[in-house]
């Protein structure tokens, strides 16, 4: 979030958003399922410009063994961002930003994985942003989500993600690179399948109004979003009904 240019206009006369968005409208996106064949499960997202790869590995034996739990599986997520995937590059290895991503989405997915059914491995989400557009830990969430799937962990439901923010005074959802340079806040938020919130965070400042507007807004995103992560899961696992032998 940085001083906006004095004559830069983010939201036209007619409600509109550079990109020609509503406020209530997310990117598009793209979902692909399966793309990495070393991975037990992967997926690979674009959502506006962003581009995204998760690849998931496990339950598979915890390493090092102090790692281990006894009574469950240790989930870890790994967020990186290749030093091409940003205007100025990307320094190389963990940065406070991505150690903080990774911490937050892990806990994100933590209250709907079953951990619980296999003590002593681990689950781990590997994430690699190939283009950053703003809102890279949304559009990984979703990838993940979709990746843990594919590797059939098993999950009491899915984890569908999304933002909103305040551009030029007004609620706007999932917020594009302009929006956030020049936005006055950005308020990244996960959910379950039944709504309820597994990550919130906040960076500007936003009423309390403010907050349950774009609360309703990132519910639709959310369901949009639900929509299309379980019709790509569909077409990949759901067996065709045969359709019964016409009588002669
Ligand atoms: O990507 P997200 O919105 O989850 O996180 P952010 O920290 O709010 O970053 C917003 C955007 O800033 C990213 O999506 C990138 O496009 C950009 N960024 C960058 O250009 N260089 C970085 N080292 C980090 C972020």
């Amino acid at each position: 979030m940085s001083n906006k240019p004095e004559n830069l206009i983010l939201i036209t006369d007619d409600g509109l958003r550079l990109d020609g968005r509503c406020a209530d409208e997310i990117r598009p996106m793209k979902i692909e399922i399966g793309v990495l064949s070393r991975a037990d499960g992967s997926c690979y997202l674009e959502w506006g410009r962003n581009k995204i790869l998760v690849g998931v590995f496990g339950p598979r034996e915890a390493h090092p063994r102090r790692s281990q739990r006894a009574d469950s599986a240790v989930i870890r997520y790994k967020y990186n961002m290749a030093s091409f995937s940003v205007e100025d590059r990307a320094r190389p290895g963990p940065s406070r930003r991505s150690i903080e991503i990774s911490k937050v989405s892990r806990e994100a997915f933590e209250p709907v994985i079953l951990a619980e059914l296999y003590p002593k491995t681990a689950i781990d989400i590997f994430v690699e942003v190939l283009q950053a557009d703003a809102g890279t830990r949304t559009a990984a969430i979703n990838a993940s989500s979709i990746a843990l799937a594919d590797a059939g962990i098993p999950m009491k439901g899915l984890i569908t993600s999304c933002a909103f923010g305040k551009v030029d005074g007004q609620i706007v959802l999932d917020l594009n690179k302009e929006e956030d340079n020049y936005g006055e806040a950005d308020f990244p938020v996960a959910m379950t399948q039944d709504g309820e919130i597994t990550l919130i965070q906040m960076d500007g400042h936003l009423t309390p109004e403010e907050i349950k507007k774009g609360l309703e807004l990132v519910k639709k995103g959310c369901k949009e979003i639900l929509a299309l992560q379980q019709a790509v899961l569909r077409k990949k696992f759901e067996t065709p009904v045969e359709e019964p032998a016409a009588e002669a």
